[in-house]
């Protein structure tokens, strides 16, 4: 809920700017007071005056109208919200923010402005993959605005992939996660999540049942306490949730990758089923049978253990490093000896053995392993067992 909060929201010039008609709706509807401020391109795809009535408030357009800047200024206008969203954040806007440039009233304020920032990027899919909009994305978030979106879909263009505005429920999520005043807020958790697929040839790949459930509902719960979520998922059945940094990879190479990257944060909770190995021959072009009756012969390599590298850093190591150990014997002697070994603060340890319907399902019975002793913890749905260490992860970073 955004309840007493105040959003000021710049519209950008796209196609997507109908959305942030929806958006604005959603913001008042959970309590939000919305000023807006609508670029002159934007102005081409809404009107001023769908814009102030949803708002319910006057609309800003002009940098230099002088009745504005006499009865609130652009500083001012920035500086009274407590979130700025950016919807959509076209390619030229992210430019300008990127450059710090000021020539026109919504660049003007964003480099005016020390309140956070949230955007979320609306564009032609060749717009989005540019190297320009890759160095002034890079740099945005370098300087601390906080991204939502895209989405992959069809777009207005008719082209299909990356680049279509995030929905305005997630923009909502987003900016309600960003405004929240939980115990997380401030810090930012890292999670890993759902499988990795480990092709074999470029239409075959090596895979595991994890669901990426309980990863999913730790993002959730994190978010939900106030944390910056950065997670990082493998192809996962669940959906990943809004309001949190999504980085999609495959492979177990493609998600260390992706975790080195987003370092430093303040823990680190890997709940990703990587896949132990991957295929050291995998092929370039699709295998076939040849015949003879004889199957190929894959040869495997060791994957790297994602867990232990970031627990094991000399520098930078984050405060707190949890890891998860999935056994079917041997629960906690298995796991004792895992969080030793990979020198990981905590471990979250669960039976999969079949019969439990753990792997997969909705329930999960964790035992908690950390440097003073364990705790089993009775069965219970994945997203309390998420919320109960959610919970833990706040104590121990506070
Ligand atoms: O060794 P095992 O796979 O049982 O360890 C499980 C824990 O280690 C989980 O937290 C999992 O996310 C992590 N892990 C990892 N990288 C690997 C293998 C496991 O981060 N290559």
């Amino acid at each position: 809920m955004l309840g007493g909060k105040r959003i000021l929201l710049v519209i950008g010039g796209g196609i997507a700017a109908y959305k942030a008609l929806e958006l604005i709706r959603l913001f008042r509807k959970a309590g939000a007071a919305v000023t807006t401020v609508l670029t002159r391109a934007g102005a081409e795809f809404v009107t001023p005056l769908s814009v102030s009535a949803l708002a319910g408030e006057k609309v800003y357009t002009d940098l230099f109208d002088l009745t504005d800047e006499a009865e609130m200024g652009h500083i001012q206008l920035s500086r009274s919200a407590d979130l700025i969203v950016v919807a959509p954040a076209t390619a030229d806007l992210l430019a300008k923010m990127a450059q710090g440039r000021a020539d026109d009233l919504a660049s003007t304020l964003l480099l005016a402005t020390d309140t956070a920032v949230l955007a979320a990027p609306a564009m032609n899919v060749r717009m989005w993959g540019h190297p320009a909009t890759r160095r002034n994305l890079a740099q945005v978030q370098a300087d601390g605005v906080r991204l939502v979106g895209p989405d992959e879909g069809e777009m207005a263009c008719g082209e299909y992939g990356p680049g279509r505005m995030a929905e305005p429920v997630a923009i909502l999520a987003a900016a309600e996660a960003m405004l929240s005043q939980g115990p997380l807020s401030g810090k930012t958790v890292l999670v890993t999540s759902g499988p990795t697929h480990e092709p074999i040839d470029p239409v075959r790949y090596i895979a595991n049942r994890s669901s990426g459930a309980q990863g999913t509902a730790l993002a959730v719960a994190l978010r939900d306490l106030g944390a910056r979520v950065v997670f990082v998922t493998g192809p996962a059945e669940v959906p990943p949730p809004t309001g949190v940094d999504v980085i999609r990879v495959e492979t177990a190479r493609q998600m260390l990758e992706a975790v080195q990257a987003a370092l430093p944060v303040d823990a680190a909770v890997m709940a990703a089923a990587v896949a132990d190995w991957r295929v050291a021959n995998a092929a370039g072009s699709k295998l076939k049978k040849d015949g003879s009756g004889r199957a190929p012969a894959l040869e495997f390599a060791e994957n790297p253990d994602i867990l232990a590298t970031v627990a094991q850093m000399a520098t930078g190591r984050p405060r707190l490093v949890v890891g998860f150990a999935a056994e079917t014997d041997d629960v906690v002697a298995h796991a004792v000896a895992k969080r030793a070994r990979k020198r990981c603060d905590w471990i979250v340890a669960n039976d999969v053995s079949p019969g439990t319907g753990i792997m997969g399902g909705t329930e999960n019975a964790v035992v908690l392993i950390t440097a003073d002793g364990q705790e089993a913890w009775p069965r219970m749905a994945k997203d309390e067992v998420a919320r109960r260490l959610a919970q833990r992860i706040a104590e121990a970073l506070a």
